[in-house]
């Protein structure tokens, strides 16, 4: 049987109108650097699911502080950040998308600048919000600092 792409499709419970899924897309935007969602977020993902998509995903999220690629990602590991993610999600549910989320942990590639505006070369330092990056073994990340696990 042939499955066309505005046809849904159910996963287990869920039902997504479409198969019009939109990948995470990190966006830099949490200037507070406190990894809590802001209106940005909102806007960017609410009109994703407000033009059709069937499922939206959330960015790249740090399931702790050290795991987010930059100090301006999205995080997910205290009570503030659940709340305002919360409202993220009723606004895609609101639209009939589904709504996903990219959880992440950026390892040695972690404590990097985000993608626009002049910079140095390597990690933010920690006066600009970055961090000693926390990975697998001691091997750097080609320009990055050495993580230790
Ligand atoms: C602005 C931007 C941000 C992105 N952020 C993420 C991300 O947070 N996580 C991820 O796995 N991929 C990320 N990607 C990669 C996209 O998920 C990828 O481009 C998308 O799946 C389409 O695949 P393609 O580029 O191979 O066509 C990003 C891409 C763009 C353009």
């Amino acid at each position: 049987m042939t499955r066309a792409l505005f046809d849904p499709l159910t996963l287990r419970g869920l039902e997504i109108r479409n198969r019009i899924w939109i990948p995470p897309m990190c966006q830099y935007a949490v200037d507070a650097q406190d990894g809590v969602p802001t209106d940005w977020h909102l806007m960017h993902l609410g009109s994703l699911a407000r033009g059709g998509a069937g499922l939206v995903t959330v960015e790249a999220t740090g399931v702790s502080p050290e795991g987010r690629i930059s100090p301006e990602d999205l995080g997910l590991w205290n009570d503030e950040q659940a709340q305002a993610f919360r409202r993220l999600t009723a606004m895609i549910h609101s639209q009939g998308a589904a709504a996903a989320i990219q959880l992440a942990h950026a390892g040695r590639k972690a404590s990097t600048w985000r993608a626009w505006g002049d910079h140095p070369e390597g990690n933010v330092p920690a006066e600009r919000g970055g961090w000693q990056p926390v990975g697998p073994s001691p091997r750097a990340y080609d320009g990055l600092a050495v993580a230790p696990s």
